[in-house]
Parts: structure tokens; C-alpha cells; sequence
């Protein structure tokens, strides 16, 4: 190969269909005919279709001088064409067996249309609702994060990378992109090494080890040094501590992009140190293919970067089974039956219902009788379908999703009236729609109010700085429950929002997050308890955004405070607090009703203390005290009372969610070792220290039942 072959192996531009940044080239096709034949181009991102594909490998293949085969890569977040919940929403299920279910239907779709690379899962930690990038991730806890983590990567690849139906997984943004000060996407990144280590790099390390293919840096700096430049994440974690030797590659631009952090001068400043770092691959941004063949022959870049780069890129290629056929991936015959296939749909309505979290009910208001004589469907999101999609879903098309109206006009009685009023829009604060949803409302038995966020009301630069319902849709809101008539608030969104004034003022509240495609259907399966409600929050919601960041595994501080102001004020002064609003969040990490109630007994624990090779045993029954079946998500959690550094207050260790019948109790056991209690050390050791512990067993952070035991040497 030569220089600039081996560079081209290296560019990866984004198609001609969309695209998601600004892009330094044209991207008309013909163009990239002309860069494929002259091997200046590795693959192309967010292009799709069998026959387009097809097309194009043939001018990589048959055109240019080596006939190497070309990448198709995408951005395959939450499903293809049969379009699934939001990843936060999918990890609020708590349910690996479904995410990876769900994940191998994308992969499926996908590659039937040419997809071999996935730019996903985004496992990200976000502790503040304001990134809009929430709603990529799994949420605020490594435990939780990696549990996740591991589940999409599997769903991606599968057994074998270079079967026909599986594709790369891309583990991204590396490193601690979901910190950004602020919330403000892009923004800057600054946090000890114990932080990073502890709580924001577990998910990555468990794509990785599930076996990830590629990873993905990050736009951020970290404590000074953005993520494609940075060589401690890189070379010294990534590659050595963790041993990855699978192919990197940069984000958006996010090499070039290091002239504007100010870390170098210039382009060829900023690819020499990208690829000296081990980036393998430059996403759009033209860096390696315009400075380092000028670089290498003047001197000043060693072609041993390059080589190891290039070695990265191709083994990706053949993992995949690319040089064994280059058209593995494009078959218009399998795309036909498969995209969108029945049983694909039945997939999405089966993890959208188990998405959604009943976050409140009062006096048992849910589940709705089918026979209710006349439903408002009422807000902005109600019969809206493009925004059923949510963010990063450039495959799913608008005309396909089932809206909130249409799944409860299907799943309601032919007998149910269901009537429907926008009520106001999500943009517009015009108020000139509220007088009808509220005569629609005096009219009705029972309302049901879809409020939340559109789309591109969070994703990637989807930040906001108010999180409470965007416009006027409180004011709607006030006007309906002013009504008096009982209201089900079903509240969509791609974050934690402040849900503080429907907590005071609503009967029931459904968070349903994004859905997709079956949007309707699974709201539906839950309003009127053909499916009895199990999601849990894999983030906490605040009572307000001056609370953020807010998180269930914070640490005590010196002055804790956990009262509800009713001690004398000389107890509570100079506590750790707000003079204007309690400690507590909201709906605390964990925290999810069903339509049963679930009865926990004190925990059983199989020693008082146990040695650093020996497993404790921990177990509860829990019963289901009716009245309908129902599953339960029972959570573990861990309290290190004494460290040679702080520790939380509490930390997720484990999880199983259990269908118990109506009745019904079961027992559920946990084992722990001391590999489970390790942490970093004053010394930055991963290990664990002997002492006293808490366990907490329960339905969600806050509602546990709690016991104790010792770890001794
Ligand atoms: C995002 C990535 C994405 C890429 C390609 C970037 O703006 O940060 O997550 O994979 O675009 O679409």
C-alpha cells in the first residue's frame, strides 16, 4: 500500500443522506465514485440500502487499485426501520433479555441494508438532565450503565461478527462525555481520576470486554486534553489496562476540532496527535487524509502510526468477513422481507411497554376500565406521530408510528368514546386551543394528557437549561385539572424533567419516555393493564433544576442533612442543604410502581461476615399482594461505612426482575464477594477494605429494607 492509500483506509465520510454536523466536502454521489476509485475513502456513514450499497462496494471492490471493500457505518441508536424506545427508555425496562432482543432485531434490519458498523451504544453516565444526550445512554449508574452496555453489544454482534445479520458495535463517546459542565453539550470535561475511574468508565470497559469491536472518542476535553489527543485514555487505559485491540474512531470532526480547544496550533498539529494517540479512524474530518502524507514526508510523523492504524481498520474489515464477500451485508432480497417484518414490530411493542415507568397512582386510578364511557385524549403529543420516532432516528419514517391516539382507540373498547384536542401546541404559546381541551375534558369521565418533549427537544445538542414541560403545556395542564375530572398525565421525554406541579396535581403519571414505532400500542397495554407496569428510573428526578446534579450514589458529606425541615432550625442551619427545597429528589434512582403491590420481608443473609474468597448470600422474599400478576425489578445496593476515601451513601449491586403472580411469593438471592465491594483506594488501587457494610434490598434507592454485615481479612 502506499502513503496515500494506507490514509484513505483511514477517511470516513458521512453519505448523502443526512448528516449531522457540518461537513467539509460536497456530498453529491458522483463525488464519491471518484474518492472510492482513488481509495481516498474507507467506508460512509448514514448511507443505506442494498442496491445503493451494493453500488458503491462494487466501485471499492472492482475500481480501485487494492479492491478493498468499503464500511457502511450508521448511527443505529434505538433500531432501524422498525424503531424502538430511546435507549433511556429501553434501560429503564431493566430487562437485558429484552434491550438485547430489541438490539439484535436493529442489527438484523441493518445489515439486510448494507449497515456493517454501528455507532452505538452510547453508553455515556449522565448525573444532569439538562444534556440532552440523556436520553441516549442508560442513565446515572455504572452498575446499571455496564449491565446495559453488555446487553446492546451482544444484540449488535451476536455470536460472529462476520455473519450476514450482525454488525460492529461502537462503544462512545470515550471518555465522560455525558459530564459536561453546565449540561451544555460539547462543553468541558473536568473530574478527578477516581470519578472517571469510578463511576463514568465502568460502562465502556463492559462494551469492551462484551466484545465491542470499536469505540468512539468523545467531543470533550478531560481535566485539559480533549478526547482525541489523549493519550492516557487511549494508549495507557484503553489499549494497555484494558487491552482493546479492536479500531478507534474520532467523532465528528472532533480531531480537527482540538485547534478550537487550543491544545494545538493547527490541523497537522491536531492529526499528528490524534493518530500518535490511536485514533484509527477520522470521521469528517479530512485531518489524516490532507496532513499526514505531507507529514510523514517531511520527516516529521513515523508511517509505524500509521501502519498500526491502517492494521486496526482492515481487521475490522475482515472480522466482518468484508474480504471473504464485500456484498455480505447488502441483499435486497433479505431487506424486503425482513425491514419492518411483524415479528420485529411485536419486539418494539414488547420493550416499549416494558419502557414505560408508573411513576404514580392515586387511589388505584390506573389501570383504566376499557369500558369507560368517554376518554379525552388530550396535548400536543396525543396524535402526533413524527415525534413517536424521537431523536437519532434518521431510518424511521415519520408516517410509520402508532400515536398514543390511535394505540388507545385500538386497545379501548369499540364501546369507549375517545375524543381528542391538541390543546396547545409544543412550540407556538399561543393559548387559543385551551377553551376546547377543556370542554373536551368537562365532557369526559377520564383524561388522558400526552405532554412532554418533541424529538429535538433533547438528543445531541438537545440541551436545556429549564426542564420543566416545554411552552405552555403546564398552563394547559392547570386548565385541565382545574377541571376536577380525574387526569392521567402520560409525559414523554428524552431526560428527567421537573415534574414537581403534576406530582402535587395529578392522579397518575405514566413516564413513557420515547417509544418508537409502537409508540400507541404499548401506552396503551399499559393504560387499561393488558400489561402490568415494571419499568424502574435509571435516573433520578429532581424536584427542581437547581437541584442537578442530583443522584441516588452521592456521598455523605461532613454535614449531612436528610430531615424535611420539621427539626428546630438550630438543628438543620449549617447543614449540607437548600434554604428553598428538600434534599430529596422527586422520584428517587430506582423508582417505579406497578398496578400490584409488592411486599418485601427483612433481608436473610447467609453470614455476618465474610472473608476476602468467600460469597455472601442475600436473599428476600417478596409477595405479591395483588390484585393483578405482576413483574418486580428487586434492586441491591451496598453501603461502604468506612473507606480510606469517602463512599456513597449507596451503591447498585445487583438486580433481578421477577414475574410474581398474584398471591404469589418468591424469593430472589444475591450473592456478593468481596471483587464487588472493591473500589479505588487512597493509593488508586482497585481493591476492596475490610470493615462494616450496609445492605439495602428493595424496590427502588430509597424503599429498601436494610441489614448489615462485615468484610474481614
Ligand atoms: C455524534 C456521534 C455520531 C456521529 C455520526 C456525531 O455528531 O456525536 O454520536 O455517531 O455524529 O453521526
Amino acid at each position: 500500500m502506499t502513503v496515500d492509500e494506507k490514509v484513505g483506509q483511514l477517511n470516513f465520510y458521512v453519505g448523502d443522506l443526512f448528516n449531522t454536523g457540518p461537513t467539509v466536502r460536497t456530498t453529491e454521489s458522483d463525488k464519491f465514485n471518484d474518492l472510492i476509485k482513488q481509495g481516498e475513502l474507507t467506508g460512509l456513514f448514514n448511507v443505506h440500502g442494498a442496491a445503493y450499497t451494493r453500488r458503491l462496494q462494487q466501485i471499492a471492490v472492482e475500481e480501485s487499485r487494492l479492491g478493498i471493500p468499503l464500511l457502511f457505518g450508521a448511527d443505529v441508536i434505538h433500531g432501524f426501520k422498525t424503531v424502538f424506545p430511546i435507549p433511556l427508555a429501553s434501560a429503564a425496562s431493566w430487562d437485558m433479555q429484552a434491550i438485547e432482543k430489541a438490539e439484535r432485531v436493529a442489527a438484523i434490519e441493518s445489515t439486510a441494508a448494507g449497515i456493517t458498523f454501528n455507532f452505538a451504544p452510547m453508553v455515556d453516565i449522565s448525573r444532569d438532565p439538562r444534556w440532552g444526550r440523556m436520553a441516549e445512554g442508560a442513565g446515572e449508574d455504572p452498575y446499571l450503565g455496564s449491565q446495559v452496555a453488555m446487553a446492546r453489544v451482544r444484540g449488535f454482534q451476536g455470536e460472529s461478527l462476520s455473519e450476514a445479520k450482525t454488525m460492529a458495535a461502537c462503544v462512545k463517546h470515550f471518555a465522560a462525555y455525558g459530564a459536561p459542565e453546565g449540561g451544555r453539550d460539547y462543553n468541558t470535561v473536568d473530574m478527578s481520576e477516581r470519578s472517571l475511574r469510578e463511576t463514568y468508565l465502568p460502562p465502556y470497559k463492559a462494551g469492551i470486554d462484551a466484545g465491542a469491536a470499536t469505540i468512539m472518542t468523545s467531543f470533550n476535553e478531560l481535566n485539559g486534553v480533549p478526547a482525541s489527543g489523549n493519550e492516557f485514555l487511549l494508549r495507557d487505559i484503553l489499549r494497555g489496562e484494558w487491552g482493546f485491540k479492536g479500531m478507534v474512531v474520532s467523532d465528528w470532526q472532533s480531531i480537527n476540532e482540538m485547534v478550537a480547544h487550543g491544545n494545538v496550533e493547527n490541523i497537522a498539529e491536531a492529526a499528528s496527535m490524534a493518530l500518535k494517540a490511536g485514533v484509527d479512524m477520522d470521521m469528517m474530518g479530512d485531518a489524516y487524509l490532507e496532513e499526514i502524507p505531507r507529514l510523514i514526508e517531511e520527516g516529521k510523523f513515523e508511517e509505524k502510526h500509521l501502519d498500526e492504524a491502517v492494521r486496526n481498520v482492515l481487521k475490522l474489515k475482515f472480522d466482518l468477513g468484508l474480504f471473504d464477500d464485500p456484498y455480505r451485508y447488502s441483499d435486497t432480497a433479505r431487506e424486503s422481507q425482513e425491514i419492518r417484518a411483524k415479528q420485529h414490530l411485536d419486539v418494539a411493542r414488547d420493550v416499549a411497554k416494558r419502557s414505560i415507568v408508573l411513576l404514580k397512582n392515586e387511589d388505584h386510578l390506573l389501570p383504566l376500565n376499557k369500558e369507560t364511557g368517554t376518554i379525552a385524549v388530550i396535548g400536543p403529543l396525543a396524535n402526533n406521530q413524527a415525534d413517536m420516532n424521537g431523536t437519532w432516528s434518521f431510518f424511521g419514517e415519520a408516517q410509520h408510528p402508532v400515536t398514543f391516539l390511535q394505540g388507545i382507540k385500538n386497545v379501548a373498547s369499540p364501546n369507549t368514546e375517545v375524543v381528542y384536542e391538541e390543546g396547545c401546541d409544543l412550540y407556538d404559546d399561543s393559548k387559543d386551543k385551551i377553551a376546547r381541551a377543556v370542554s373536551a375534558a368537562r365532557s369526559a369521565d377520564v383524561v388522558i394528557m400526552a405532554v412532554g418533549e418533541s424529538a429535538v427537544m433533547n438528543g445531541e445538542a438537545g440541551s436545556r437549561s429549564n426542564i420543566q414541560l416545554p411552552g405552555i403545556q403546564l398552563d394547559l395542564m392547570k386548565a385541565v385539572v382545574a377541571t376536577g375530572k380525574p387526569v392521567v398525565a402520560v409525559v414523554m421525554s428524552g431526560r428527567a424533567l421537573d415534574l414537581s406541579w403534576l406530582d402535587e396535581n395529578v392522579a397518575s403519571i405514566l413516564e413513557v419516555w420515547t417509544l418508537g414505532s409502537e409508540s400507541g400500542h404499548a401506552i396503551a397495554d399499559v393504560l387499561f393493564g393488558d400489561y402490568n407496569p415494571a419499568g424502574k428510573l435509571p435516573v433520578t428526578f429532581p424536584r427542581n433544576v437547581g437541584q442537578v446534579p442530583i443522584y441516588y450514589n452521592h456521598k455523605n458529606t461532613g454535614r449531612p442533612y436528610d430531615g424535611d425541615y420539621s427539626e428546630p432550625k438550630s438543628e438543620r442551619v449549617y447543614k449540607s442543604k437548600y434554604r428553598d427545597v428538600q434534599n430529596t429528589p422527586l422520584y428517587p434512582f430506582g423508582h417505579g410502581l406497578s398496578y400490584s403491590t409488592f411486599e418485601y420481608s427483612d433481608i436473610r443473609l447467609s453470614a455476618d461476615t465474610i472473608g476476602f474468597d468467600q460469597t455472601l448470600k442475600a436473599s428476600v422474599k417478596v409477595t405479591n399482594k395483588g390484585p393483578y400478576d405482576g413483574e418486580e425489578v428487586v434492586q441491591l445496593y451496598v453501603r461502604d461505612l468506612v473507606g480510606s476515601v469517602t463512599r456513597p451513601v449507596k451503591e447498585l449491586k445487583g438486580f433481578t426482575k421477577v414475574m410474581i403472580k398474584n398471591g404469589e411469593t418468591k424469593e430472589v438471592e444475591f450473592e456478593i464477594t468481596s471483587d464487588d465491594l472493591a473500589f479505588y483506594t487512597i493509593d488508586m488501587t482497585h481493591k476492596a477494605e475490610p470493615g462494616a457494610f450496609h445492605l439495602f434490598i428493595g424496590s427502588s434507592s430509597e424503599r429498601v429494607k436494610q441489614t448489615g454485615f462485615y468484610l474481614k481479612n
